[in-house]
């Protein structure tokens, strides 16, 4: 089909320079309502930098400010890092969607979608692409293809989102059974304990049949710390030897590549299928992409049917996910740093410790010194009055995400609201 080859959103954004009038008129207006300096992207490429999500919500706090002194006195801005999943569509991503060029893509006819999924595998090095609802949809979709047989195993860190936070789908839906290898601090699994889970064949009486193996890029819960792609080859040298596949969980895995200063498509060379999450750091509102061999992109397609990922005109959001992809990812080093910057300030802070080292993408997680007995839930509701938003990681301990919404002022607004919250709870321990 021809209409699959051209670039749907680039066709429509070069056809009216009308529309880049209004556009520039949008970003004028959007300067005019954030004031230049409270937008917190740096100005490069500035219509596609201004939040405007942070224009509305901007808008909100004048109106609460008059309602109450007390919030007056308290919000001054929000900083919220409770995750990269937060960032709100830019002008430049709502524009693409607005003018995107759909059809039903359940039927295969949504050019958008289509030559978006093309760009991907080819940024990626793969054959084919499938855009699918969540990165959740995305690891499911890609374990059931490699385990079609009832009563497969899969290999997987012991502290991997797919073990974690997947709501176990893959042996609730497909019948999976997961042998877990512990995780280092760094994200790895040690190669040799890789190759100790796998099951001898000669025992297929009664063991379940590895079939695949499962890495992380950036590993999420050890801190978003990168794996190389030499470990990764070595993992794949591993699954090949003993007829395996491999899946790399690569939800963050532009991230990996902006640190590591490697291409996405050689830190996933060895793998047989990846997922990518385009709503976390890459700042898209909604969707992740999976890439493998054309014939596994085309079981894919099915599964995701039968999972009820099957969806309509999806190229508003492939449009904008399209604006992530080549807008942010340059981005992604700048995070990478005001991260840094994060985690020094954070070292400063008494009663806390960070590992300074182990902070190599976008995630900071501090430590709070237990004889301070500040508890990380107390932490986190101290800091929503001062408009910043964490997550706690445990009882002692904190995550923090940094995007590219999050400016370099924002950081130090966080680290001096950190301070004073800190302060605060001692004060209100010691008068009790
Ligand atoms: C977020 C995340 C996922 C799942 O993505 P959703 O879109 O939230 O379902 C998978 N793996 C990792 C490492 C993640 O961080
Ligand atoms: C990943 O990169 C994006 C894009 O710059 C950034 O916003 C985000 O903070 C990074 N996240 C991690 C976990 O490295
Ligand atoms: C925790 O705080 C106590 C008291 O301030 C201090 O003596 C101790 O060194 C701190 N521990 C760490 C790990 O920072």
């Amino acid at each position: 089909m021809e209409s699959s080859r051209r670039n749907p959103i680039g066709d429509v954004a070069a056809a009216g320079s009308l529309r880049r009038v209004h556009l520039v008129l949008t970003g004028l207006l959007a300067l005019r309502f954030c004031g230049w300096a409270s937008g917190s992207a740096e100005p490069r490429g500035w219509i596609s930098t201004i939040p405007s999500g942070g224009c509305r919500r901007k808008k909100i706090d004048v109106t609460r400010k008059r309602k109450t002194k007390e919030v007056e006195e308290m919000v001054t801005r929000t900083v919220d890092l409770r995750s990269d999943t937060v960032t709100k569509p830019t002008e430049a991503m709502r524009a693409a969607m607005a003018s995107a060029d759909v059809d039903d893509d359940v039927l295969s006819r949504d050019p958008t979608a289509q030559w978006f999924e093309e760009e991907v595998a080819r940024i990626m090095g793969k054959e084919a692409a499938v855009f699918v609802p969540s990165g959740t949809m995305g690891n499911l979709i890609s374990v059931l293809v490699h385990c079609e047989v009832r009563g497969s195993e899969v290999i997987l860190g012991d502290n991997s989102h797919i073990h974690i936070y997947e709501n176990g789908g893959i042996s609730t839906i497909g019948g999976v059974h997961p042998r877990t290898v512990k995780n280092n601090p760094d994200g790895t699994m040690d190669i040799d304990r890789i190759e100790a889970a796998i099951r001898h064949p000669d025992g297929e009486l009664y063991y379940p049949t590895t079939r695949l193996i499962c890495l992380e890029n950036t590993h999420a819960n050890c801190g978003g710390r990168c794996i190389s792609a030499e470990y990764t080859d070595k993992v794949g040298e591993l699954a090949q030897k003993h007829g395996l596949k491999l899946h790399i969980d690569g939800a963050r895995i532009f991230n990996a590549s902006a640190a590591l200063g490697v291409p996405v498509h050689r830190l996933i060379q060895a793998a047989d299928s990846a997922s990518v999450c385009l709503s976390k750091g890459l700042g898209a509102p909604v969707g992740s992409v999976i890439v493998g061999t054309k014939d596994f992109i085309t079981k894919a397609r099915r599964l995701r049917k039968t999972l009820g990922g099957g969806m309509r005109q999806i190229g508003v959001l492939c449009a904008a996910a399209y604006v992530a992809l080549k807008d942010n990812v340059v981005k992604l080093e700048d995070d990478h740093r005001k991260a840094k910057i994060f985690a020094d300030g954070l070292k400063e802070i008494k009663q806390l410790s960070v590992d300074a080292s182990s902070v190599e993408t976008n995630m900071v997680f501090f430590n709070i010194n237990e004889s301070s007995m500040i508890s990380s839930m107390s932490l986190c509701e101290a800091l929503e009055k001062f408009g910043v938003l964490a997550m706690p990681a445990s009882s002692t301990s904190v995550r923090v995400v940094i995007h590219y919404q999050i400016s370099e002022s924002d950081v130090h607004y966080a680290l001096t609201s950190i301070k004073q919250a800190i302060q605060e709870i001692l004060a209100i321990g010691t008068t009790k």
